[in-house]
């Protein structure tokens, strides 16, 4: 049985967000419908999640002993990683310890931290079809990994290499011939998350389409934990970070099932409660791992529109051990809308136009400050099919003019 308190009394549910984006910021709003006291925590302040907590925190979550200890003075419940860049191994111990529950476990959340710990995971334990990939330290590792001269198969033309510990495609490029090696080695240097200089180098899948598959684990009942697969949705990637999505993608039966069963195993092995975003790449009935998110995914976005539950109330009742409700409303897509400039306290012209489109919404996350490239908000659209919500959700997000004060 699951009891919940009231809020900023002696007997609340606490729950601790690392990081409060815009994704951390839904699962914020999905919490607080449930009565739950909130901590959002990010590295800047008035980050979008902060906006919307009962708790505002800012600290640097990559510092063990600054997260140990803003975890002991606040004792929540639950902590729930949000981002990728956080200490890890201090959750671990503290979840060793009884301390705190890390959802969906702290060592999903060190596994997934970076590109190793969840390719060798999948593609060497659980022996899952993935890209043919390699981890090197050095360029001329990577040569001899491409060349094949270290002795192990080659990775071979194209291919595409992405820093360990980064996300959004930072320091992501595709090499298409030997020309553009040291390049491609340069760019991820410079794009990594932290200094050390590690990468992956991944032959390059020539797919038909990508999808996210978001599988759930939530308890049943019977007080067991099930697994609950969302409808798959596809989306778009430009260099590295997405751009649209939709739900449903439409799949052949063998696909879809390869699909489930992948991220069935995945997710069975990372354990505990919550919502996992399962990253696929489809060619006919052929089906690789990509990578996972134990937590909301940014594609995901488009279940605001989509589904009963969207992924952020999905992964908000099942980490309380609440049950879920997987299933679709009605197809729908999502856009993204770019900062398109470096700027301070943007404002946004044509709300109302944007508005006027048939069936969609927006969210406009409330981040200080704007880059060319970050996103800033989210068109999302609902229709009868997804050809009609896709268009209605470009045309939406394009009607939204960024500018400076
Ligand atoms: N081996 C590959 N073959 C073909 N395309 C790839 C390959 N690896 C990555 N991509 C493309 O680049 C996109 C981003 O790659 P990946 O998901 O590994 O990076 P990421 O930085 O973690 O992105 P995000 O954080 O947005 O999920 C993929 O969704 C896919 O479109
Ligand atoms: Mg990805």
């Amino acid at each position: 049985m699951t009891t919940l308190g009231t809020p900023l009394s002696p007997n609340a549910t606490k729950v601790m967000l690392l990081g409060s984006g815009e994704l951390g910021k839904e699962v914020l709003i999905a919490l607080q419908r449930l009565g739950v006291e909130t901590i959002a925590v990010d590295r800047y302040e008035n980050a979008p999640g902060h906006q919307v907590a009962h708790h505002a925190r800012t600290i640097t979550m990559s510092d063990p002993a600054q997260l140990k200890a803003l975890i002991e003075a606040e004792k929540p419940d639950l902590v729930v990683p949000e981002i990728e860049a956080i200490a890890t191994p201090m959750l671990e111990q503290l979840e060793a310890a009884g301390v705190v529950t890390v959802v969906p476990t702290a060592r999903a959340t060190r596994l997934t931290m970076d590109r190793e710990g969840i390719r060798r995971l999948a593609a060497e334990t659980l022996g899952l079809p993935t890209s043919p990939y390699r981890f090197c330290d050095a360029l001329d590792e990577l040569q001899a990994a491409i060349d094949g001269s270290d002795g192990q198969p080659a990775i071979g033309y194209p291919c595409v290499v992405k820093p360990v510990m980064s996300s959004s495609g930072k320091g992501q490029s595709k090499i298409d011939g030997p020309a553009d090696v040291a390049k491609a080695w340069d760019y991820a240097m410079a794009g990594g998350r932290v200094s050390h200089g590690r990468i992956i180098v991944e032959g390059f899948i020539d797919f038909d389409y990508e999808i996210t598959q978001l599988t759930v684990r939530a308890k049943g009942a019977d007080g067991q934990v099930q697994t609950h697969f969302c409808d798959p949705i596809g989306h778009i990637q430009q260099a590295g970070d997405y751009v649209e999505s939709w739900q449903p993608q439409p799949m052949q039966a063998a696909a879809l099932e390869k699909s489930r069963q992948i991220a069935q195993a995945v997710t069975d092995d990372l354990g505990g409660l919550g919502l996992f975003g399962v990253e696929l790449f489809v060619k006919g009935d052929q089906v690789w791992f990509s990578e996972v998110s134990p937590r909301p995914h940014d594609t995901g976005l488009v279940t605001l529109a989509t589904q009963w539950q969207s992924e952020f109330e999905l992964h908000a009742c099942a980490i309380l051990g609440l049950p879920v409700d997987t299933s679709l409303r009605n197809p729908g897509a999502s856009a993204v809308i770019y900062g398109g400039q470096d700027a301070e306290g943007l404002v946004f012209d044509g709300v109302d136009r944007a508005l006027a489109v048939p069936g969609t919404d927006l969210r406009l996350f409330g981040k200080p400050e704007s880059f060319t490239r970050r996103r800033m908000g989210v068109a999302v659209a609902r229709a009868a099919d997804v050809d009609t919500a896709r268009a209605n959700a470009k045309l939406a997000a394009g009607r939204v003019v960024p500018r400076r004060p």
